[in-house]
């Protein structure tokens, strides 16, 4: 595998697309209450991409895909589709995935869960996906291979009796919306996808975390990935770049403490 290593450069123009991907949900969060419905959410994300950022929502017309964001709720794993006839209600949990890419032509990908209302269980379970997220980020420095980082994200989600999605992963990004090398969030490497991180590396980490089992499918609209047994799903997830010492949330929001990563 060719992980590719980005130059001073390009790491500009990751950081540049980065913290773009993170305004939008620091434009959108006040608006995502009971009542909007996802294609709503879509419409606003689309128009401050375009209008505000200058940028491109890069989901739309990825492979066919027909929107500029992924809005998944409840057994909805990813890749859920907006629409206007989907109204958040109380009680639900919604997964929002924004990636951007900028007119520079690089990436920033990054999701974020909504709590509509109160959910006990929800609520647990976005808060261990988004500690599986952190958890992992913090391990990452030069040498540590990726298996290392899907192990702490599996023994986390296990403690809690979840289980790590197998389906979809993590993926390096760049000029491209996903490059090499493929993160799976669980421990199912083989000795050559099981990459070592050297400092100049961009990824994300996604992890998808089920209340049931691992097991999802898509719907016949070719995108839409549920539960097969329609348990609760939740994801976080961040572009990240390795650095010297450790790591660099390029999807930073202004309102989420990282302090707990060292350098
Ligand atoms: N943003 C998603 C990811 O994290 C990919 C969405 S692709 C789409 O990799 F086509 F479904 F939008
Ligand atoms: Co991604
Ligand atoms: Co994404």
């Amino acid at each position: 595998m060719n992980v590719p290593i980005k130059t001073p450069a390009e790491i500009e123009k990751m950081r540049e697309a980065g913290r773009q991907a993170a305004s939008v949900f620091e434009m959108l969060t006040p608006h995502v209450k009971a009542g909007i419905t996802t294609g709503e959410i879509d419409r606003l994300c689309h128009d401050y991409i375009v209008n505000e950022l200058g940028s491109t929502p890069a989901p739309l017309n990825y492979h066919g895909f027909p929107k500029a964001t992924c809005t998944s709720i409840n057994h909805v794993v990813c890749h859920g589709i907006p629409d206007d006839a989907k109204k958040l209600k109380k009680g639900d949990i919604m997964n929002l995935d924004i990636t951007v890419k900028t007119a520079d032509g690089y990436h920033g990908d990054s999701s974020v869960m909504f709590i509509i209302g109160e959910s006990i269980k929800g609520e647990r379970l976005s808060r261990v996906t988004r500690e599986c997220l952190y958890k992992s980020m913090a391990a990452i420095k030069p040498g540590v291979h990726l298996s290392e980082l899907a192990r702490i994200i599996q023994r986390h989600a296990e403690d809690y009796g979840y289980s790590v999605v197998r389906d979809f992963c993590g993926h390096g990004i760049g000029a491209g919306f996903h490059e090499e090398p493929q993160f799976l969030h669980y421990d199912g490497y083989s000795p050559d996808a099981d990459i070592e991180l050297a400092a100049g590396m961009c990824f994300t980490i996604e992890p998808m975390i089920n209340t049931g089992s691992y097991q999802t499918r898509v719907l016949r609209d070719g995108w839409t990935a549920v539960t097969r047994d329609r348990g609760l799903s939740a994801q976080w997830e961040h572009t990240l770049l390795v650095t010297e010492t450790g790591v660099e949330v390029l999807t930073a929001r202004s309102d989420e403490d990282l302090s707990f990563i060292e350098g």
